[in-house]
């Protein structure tokens, strides 16, 4: 009888909601034990890359690759969201469906690629008072296609005349980034080729065109695959000392200079991010001159959420730039500055010395799993420092360890020299109920992972071996949710 009853509400709460394993009741979406508070998601299904980011009229606009119909990778349209502070997003519906109504779990399907707002008109598409803003994707197997809206991004028409480019069954064409370049006054889109379907010529491939719809081909760089992003730059702040990035589908980036159809590099091929989880990472288009960053977002690839109704979580956004250092210039990463709107009444402590065994734990008591923490560290005679995040009773947690003496920062797995600078470390935190991403010196070495915590902790511990450590300052705040009205729902 009791196994009836047991069945029985399981099976209501199953029709009422997701379940959580531990309990009947059910779980308010968005507030899933593994669903990230700040970090951007679905509500439910599979996500992969961000697309088509521009910003139009007060609002971002974030697409994403994503499959409807379940939590797994297939069948790609365009999801869609917007905002206007870049953290608290509204969901829209669906924005690209496959072409030709296509059913295949590939043929047809919308892939990855850019947006851009039509300023000048170019295209011609302009129909009423609002711009238009024009998205281009991959049709899978069917070329480089065009979409536009005329409403501020609320509905979507497919260009009559598509493809803009052809399908070419010899190659693998795909991702379309398109820039606008203003030394040579001319539109350049970038393209993840694989001319010949010769591996050997996987590349990047620069088109110029000046409508915005014909486009010419203009060069070829081997080395790269997958979502292409190129962006110019200022080099320490400096509008007059700009150098092009480059960028790799996995994050990795090349410096050089670009006239307008050529990328010549003058680095070498350098990672922007060491954690296991930094992907297809696209700069949004479009923001306004008195903004004037560069602000970027990726998929964090290969996360897991068992028995969540999502699968897929983007990074935080960040704001992107290039730093001379002694060893050469460098991309920094730093999470937005929007993202001290998110910020409950923290704590800040200051000047704390710490003796290995004496004060244990200097951030006993607090208590969170989603929590923005920025310290900076006077390594003094320590060997060995770092946090254990959602530790519990039981001292189980994720360990965040940075080693003095082999310089060697890591966490989950991953790991990546970080030199002290005149003998300290800063490390900014960014945790949330599956993602730590870690920038460390100011955004010049990132560390973006998922991971599925430890479900019965919430604590924070600062631990240091062998030697003291000074805490010049370290804040810590626990972080609001971005989904309030969903969970009301
Ligand atoms: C990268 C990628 C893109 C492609 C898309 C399909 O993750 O493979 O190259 O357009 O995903 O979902």
């Amino acid at each position: 009888m009791k196994n009836t009853i047991f069945l029985l509400t399981f099976f209501i709460a199953s029709f009422l909601g997701p379940v959580s394993a531990f309990s009947a009741k059910p779980v308010k979406t968005y507030n899933e034990s593994l669903r990230p508070q700040y970090h951007f998601t679905p509500e439910i299904n599979w996500m992969n890359d961000p697309n088509g980011l521009v910003f139009y009229k007060g609002e971002y606009h974030l697409f994403y690759q994503y499959n409807p119909f379940g939590n797994e990778w297939g069948y790609m349209h365009w999801g869609h969201a917007v905002s206007t502070d870049l953290v608290h997003w509204e969901q829209l519906p669906i924005a690209l469906f496959p072409d030709n109504d296509s059913k295949d779990k590939e043929i047809g399907t919308a892939f990855s690629g850019s947006g851009m707002v039509d300023e000048n008109n170019v295209t011609g598409l302009q129909k009423g008072k609002e711009k238009t803003i024009l998205l281009f994707y991959t049709s899978q197997k069917c070329g480089q296609r065009l979409a536009y809206s005329n409403d501020k991004g609320r509905t979507w028409i497919k260009y009559e005349k598509n493809p803009i480019i052809h399908f070419d069954e010899t190659d693998d064409a795909r991702d379309p980034k398109v820039i606008w370049h203003e030394a040579s006054k001319q539109f350049v889109m970038v393209l993840y080729r694989k001319p010949n379907n010769d591996d050997k010529q996987k590349g990047i491939s620069f088109y110029t065109s000046k409508n915005l719809i014909d486009w010419q081909f203009k060069s070829h760089l081997v080395g790269f695959f997958e979502c292409p992003d190129l962006v110019e730059l200022p080099v320490n702040h400096r509008s007059d000392d700009k150098k092009w990035v480059l960028f790799n589908g996995d994050g990795s980036y090349l410096i050089g200079t670009f006239n307008g159809e050529k990328f010549t590099a003058e680095s070498v091929k350098m990672l922007s991010d060491y954690g296991a989880n930094y992907y297809a990472a696209q700069t949004w288009s479009n923001i306004p001159e008195t903004d004037g960053r560069t602000i970027q977002i990726a998929w964090m690839k290969g996360g897991e959420y068992p028995k969540m109704p999502f699968k897929g979580q983007m990074t935080f956004p960040c704001e992107i730039s290039l730093k001379k250092f002694t060893e050469g210039i460098r991309l920094v990463r730093q999470p937005i500055k929007e993202i001290s709107l998110l910020h409950e009444k923290g704590e800040v402590y200051e000047n704390r010395n710490l003796i290995p065994g004496i004060k244990k734990n200097p951030t006993h008591g607090v208590k969170n799993d989603c929590m923005h923490i920025i310290g900076n560290f006077k390594l003094k005679t320590v060997d060995k420092f770092g946090f254990v995040l959602r530790l519990d009773k039981k001292n189980n947690g994720t360990e965040l360890m940075y080693d003095v003496k082999t310089k060697v920062l890591s966490c989950l797995g991953s790991s990546a020299i970080v030199e002290p600078v005149d003998g300290k470390i800063k490390l900014e935190i960014l945790l949330d109920r599956s993602s730590v991403e870690i920038f460390a010196n100011d955004g010049k070495v990132v560390m973006s992972s998922c991971f599925v915590p430890n479900e019965n902790g919430d604590g924070l511990y600062l631990f240091n071996i062998g030697g003291e450590l000074m805490v010049e300052k370290l804040e810590v705040y626990p972080m609001k949710a971005i989904w309030t009205k969903e969970k009301e729902k």
